[in-house]
């Protein structure tokens, strides 16, 4: 029997998670609220509150579980990438800790982890497979050859997909993080009211900027003719801008897909719990004749599971770091 403790601390939650034999027993994620009227997430905040809080997020996972600390027998960690206080906060608990208990310590890609997520649940895909990761910080389309064999086939030149929904929502006046309420503006909206433009980036690289300019345009001008358009049109500003980000990412997937040859297709990140991404990517599944993996909801978002599950087949390849580690802000998903 193996019992992993997974932490995970790259931005602004911190979560402990356990895993018993590849088998999520419980994943506390304490979001942290403070960053909400700054409009994103300020990193000496974040870091100070990982600091507050993790000692009691391991402490409720652990008893979640209904396990005893001295049962388990390794702890994963976030290396990287993320914000370095963030990353800090986490990988010197991991230290101490297994330190402390004597036992292997594991580091763990926060890319990867969201990506390995899809083997915490049944059914899982199959190797080779292609995921779409997208979050507040990337966007990539990876070829993952096996659990820790990954290859990044695109990604984003500026913007990340997350950032590109965070952003719209502050210029739509709504708090941060706003890619949930622009998903839930836009159930009652109009997808094809208001025309943003599409960028022409070549290959399989994404990029937001564009957007994120048209919109801002597009709004100055509106409010200017009439100050309350933004209220007054939210739903259909939501729906339209959403349909767009969306079918951005779609559109490279599928030419990811035709290119490779590939029709084992996951979703990962943040943005995948984007009802619509989910929604649209179903049908084109059936369209396209793939195989689709989208996560559950409480793995899409940063979590401790997904770093849990990572550091559990870490585990049973005896693959575990010495106490020099470091955090790595800008770790690579795979090779490029
Ligand atoms: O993976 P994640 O929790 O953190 C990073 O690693 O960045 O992703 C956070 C991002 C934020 O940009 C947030 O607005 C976005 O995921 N997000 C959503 C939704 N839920 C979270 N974006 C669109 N629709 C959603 N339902
Ligand atoms: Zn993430």
């Amino acid at each position: 029997m193996a019992i992993i403790l997974g932490i995970e601390s790259s931005c602004d939650d911190t979560s402990a998670s356990i895993c018993i034999d590849g088998n999520i027993a419980s994943n506390i994620v304490a979001t942290q609220k403070i960053h909400a009227k700054f409009g994103g997430v300020i990193p000496e905040l974040a870091s100070r509150a990982h600091q507050q809080n993790i000692i009691p997020t391991v402490d409720e996972a652990i008893k979640v579980a209904k396990i005893h600390k001295n049962d388990i027998d390794a702890v994963a960690f976030t290396r990287g990438p993320g914000l370095l206080g963030s990353l800090l906060v986490g990988n010197s608990f991991a230290k101490g800790f297994a330190l402390a208990q004597n036992i292997p310590l594991i580091e763990v890609n926060h890319m990867q982890a969201h990506i390995l997520a899809h083997f915490i649940d049944n059914p899982k895909p199959s190797f080779p497979f292609l995921c779409l990761t997208v979050s507040g910080g990337h966007t990539q389309i990876v070829l993952v050859k096996d659990h820790f064999e990954m290859k990044l086939l695109g990604n984003t030149i500026d913007d990340a997909a997350g950032e590109a929904f965070d952003k719209a929502a502050k210029m739509l006046n709504l708090p941060y993080p706003g890619g949930p309420l622009i998903d839930q503006y836009a159930q009652k909206g109009n997808t094809n009211k208001f025309a943003f433009p599409e960028p022409q980036i070549a290959g399989l690289d994404f990029s937001f900027s564009g957007l994120k300019t048209a919109i801002l345009y597009f709004l100055q001008k509106k409010t200017k003719e009439n100050p309350h358009f933004i209220e007054e049109n939210l739903n259909d500003l939501c729906a339209s801008i959403q349909s767009k980000i969306v079918k951005i990412l779609l559109n490279k997937l599928v030419l990811a897909a035709h290119q490779t040859g590939i029709s084992e297709i996951a979703i990962a990140g943040g943005v995948s719990a984007n009802s619509s991404l989910r929604r649209d990517l179903e049908f084109l599944g059936i369209k396209e004749k793939w195989n689709i993996f989208i996560p559950k909801f409480e793995y899409c978002t940063d979590n401790a599971a997904m770093i849990a599950i990572a550091g559990f087949q870490k585990y049973i390849r005896h693959d575990f770091c010495d106490h020099s580690v470091s955090p790595d802000p800008r770790m690579a998903v795979g090779l490029t």
